[in-house]
């Protein structure tokens, strides 16, 4: 009888902890300032379902949103999210070189962006649990620009610009830098053809109206 009430009181703290999970979903303010960050700007909202690694060498400014099971984990060089920036559930961030999104910019579900990648030749070992002096990680920048946004599960491997108002379609390989208004697509990504530069002038409306 007693080993019944016991197993009652479990899936009730279960149930109690799942639901709160749900329902609280972001870090409150105070929350955030004990985290470490280097920089976390006003309005931001983090899923407690998300990952934040080397939080030291983060920063997100205002208005900014990261969902559930986001994986950021920064590098020396950092991690810099600028404002109104949304990064969507299950995309991964990560890398010893600096990760930069810009105003505006945003990554749809399952985006994979490296700033840092293994040897793929066969001329060095690979993978984190082996010692550098095997390895031949190659490390760059990634950036990208305002209003870059990026399709569902496409992956950004180092060295990459994305040029100010860019978008690259969803499954997309991006190997290169991309110039600024193209709509980008494909493995690896080409340009596909030019995107509308009228959300630079709804970027204005929006200070103007928001102000
Ligand atoms: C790239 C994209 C913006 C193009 O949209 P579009 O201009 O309406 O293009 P269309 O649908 O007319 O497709 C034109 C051609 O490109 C191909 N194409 C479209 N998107 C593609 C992609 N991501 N990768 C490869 N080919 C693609 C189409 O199959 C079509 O080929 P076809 O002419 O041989 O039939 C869109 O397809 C896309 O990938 N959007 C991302 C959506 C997303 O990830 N949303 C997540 C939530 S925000």
């Amino acid at each position: 009888m007693k080993l019944w009430i016991l197993y009652m009181e479990i899936i009730e703290f279960l149930c109690i902890f799942v639901s709160k999970k749900i329902i609280m979903g972001f870090y409150s303010d105070d929350e955030l300032k004990s985290m470490g960050f280097l920089h976390i700007g006003r309005n931001v909202k983090l899923s407690k379902m998300a990952q934040f690694y080397n939080t030291g060498n983060i920063s997100i400014d205002d208005n900014s949103r990261i969902d559930d099971f986001c994986i950021l984990s920064a590098g020396k060089s950092g991690i810099k999210i600028g404002k109104n920036v949304h990064i969507a559930c299950y995309c991964s961030l990560i890398g010893e070189a600096l990760i930069e999104m810009h105003d505006f910019s945003g990554l749809s579900s399952k985006v994979a962006v490296y700033s840092s990648s293994d040897d793929y030749s066969g001329l060095s070992l690979t993978n984190p649990t082996v010692p550098s002096k095997y390895k031949k990680v190659q490390n760059g920048n990634v950036i990208l620009q305002k209003h870059v946004i990026v399709g569902a599960m496409s992956v950004i491997l180092p060295n990459v610009t994305i040029g100010t108002g860019s978008a690259i379609g969803a499954l997309s390989l991006v190997t290169k830098s991309c110039e600024e208004f193209g709509i980008y697509i494909g493995n690896p990504a080409k340009f596909f053809k030019k995107r509308s530069q009228r959300l630079i002038e709804l970027e204005k409306q929006f200070y103007t109206e928001e102000a």
